[in-house]
């Protein structure tokens, strides 16, 4: 018997306190023309200070077992993918699991930054390929706010960011029928750590040539916060996310064409623009929501694929592709039908 795996449920939730980029001017020598024209963001979600990681990601997974007519206990394992845990140990998968009462089960925490969920995604895969697990809860989750250099040197960075969660249950399925039955087809993951430095947050960190992974000197000069070389980020996210895009296909025996719904990851509008460019995808086929949350890391793919399905653009038995590109470098692209 050949197993598959199928998005059973889809989840998402950002918190409630929105932050336009009228909001940001005041905090940061900025303006909503130089956001909305070099990002396309116009707002993003912060927490508030009594929300973690985990809290965001309990209620996408409450969602996303809702809409899977799921309860909790059908979960064999969860896959957490986060680059701001509530704590550096142990991952947020733990707290999710407590928070969801569900002791005993797998919980792996992965980090591959904006590619985490789709690394999640695969890993899930494997596991209902090989028969392992029947279902499998999926998250990315990220609290931004918290560590980011809200005071003016930090507007490079922290205008782009916001929080989020999204949640999917993967679910072991026979396809009967290539073309209606909801299920993965490809995925393809990728890294090159050449680059790690080039959008990477140092501290805390063992990698400094100090006795503590703290220091106050980490802390005078902002190595607490994340740092990036946004060119350097845009040109290779352009090329990867179309390269891997093309191989996905290849691989799964689907043209670019048949794709019904292209849900990128969400770092910048422009990229995904020029990503559409160089395929010659046309644009009404790409779902964003990088206007409303900004750049939410892990979150991005499942909380767009949740508002896809809410605002009727993502269907059942429709062909979508996603790719990703963020820290490590890493990327990675899939190709499923909802
Ligand atoms: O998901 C993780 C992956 N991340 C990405 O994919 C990000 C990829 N990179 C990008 O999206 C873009 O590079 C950015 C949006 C980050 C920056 O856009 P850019 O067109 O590359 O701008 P830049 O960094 O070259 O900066 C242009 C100017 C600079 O001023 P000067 O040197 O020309 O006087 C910056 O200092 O814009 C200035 N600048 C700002 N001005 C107003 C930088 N940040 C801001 C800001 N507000 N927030």
């Amino acid at each position: 018997m050949s197993f598959k795996s199928r998005i059973a449920g889809v989840g998402g939730y950002v918190p409630e306190n929105v932050f336009t980029n009228y909001d940001i001017e005041k905090m940061m020598d900025t303006t909503n023309d130089w956001i909305v024209q070099r990002t396309g963001i116009e707002e993003r979600r912060w927490v508030s200070e009594d929300q973690s990681t985990s809290d965001l990601a309990l209620k996408a997974t409450e969602e996303a077992l809702n809409d899977a007519g799921l309860d909790k206990s059908d979960i064999e394992m969860i896959i957490f993918a986060t680059l701001s845990p509530d704590h550096d140990f142990p991952g947020s998968g733990c707290f999710l699991q407590a928070k969801l009462d569900l002791p005993g089960i797998a919980v792996l925490d992965i980090r591959q930054q904006c590619s985490g969920f789709l690394y999640a995604m695969s890993i899930a895969d494997q596991y209902i390929k090989t028969g392992t697990y029947k279902n499998i809860l999926v998250v990315g989750a990220e609290v931004h706010s918290k560590g980011l250099d809200r005071t003016p040197n930090g507007r490079a960075v922290s205008v782009l960011f916001g929080d989020g969660a999204g949640a999917v249950v993967f679910q072991r399925t026979e396809v009967n029928n290539e073309k209606t039955d909801g299920h993965i087809l490809v995925s393809n993951l990728h890294a090159d750590g050449e680059y790690a430095k080039e959008l990477w947050l140092p501290a805390p960190g063992t990698g400094f040539n100090e006795m503590e992974r703290i220091s106050q000197k980490m802390i005078d000069e902002g190595a607490h916060y994340p740092q990036m070389n946004g060119k350097t980020v845009f040109v290779h996210a352009t090329k990867r996310m179309a390269e891997t895009l093309l191989n996905s296909c290849k691989q799964a025996g689907v043209e670019l064409s048949d794709i019904d719904l292209f849900l990128f990851h969400q770092a910048n509008l422009r990229i995904n623009s020029k990503v559409a460019e160089i395929l010659g995808i046309p644009e009404e086929k790409i779902f964003n929501t990088i206007q409303k949350y900004g750049n939410t890391t892990a979150a991005t793919i499942p909380l767009g694929m949740r508002d896809a399905i809410q605002a009727g653009a993502l269907k059942r038995g429709m062909l979508v592709a996603s790719a990703a590109f963020g820290s490590g470098f890493t990327w990675a692209s899939s190709i499923y039908r909802y």
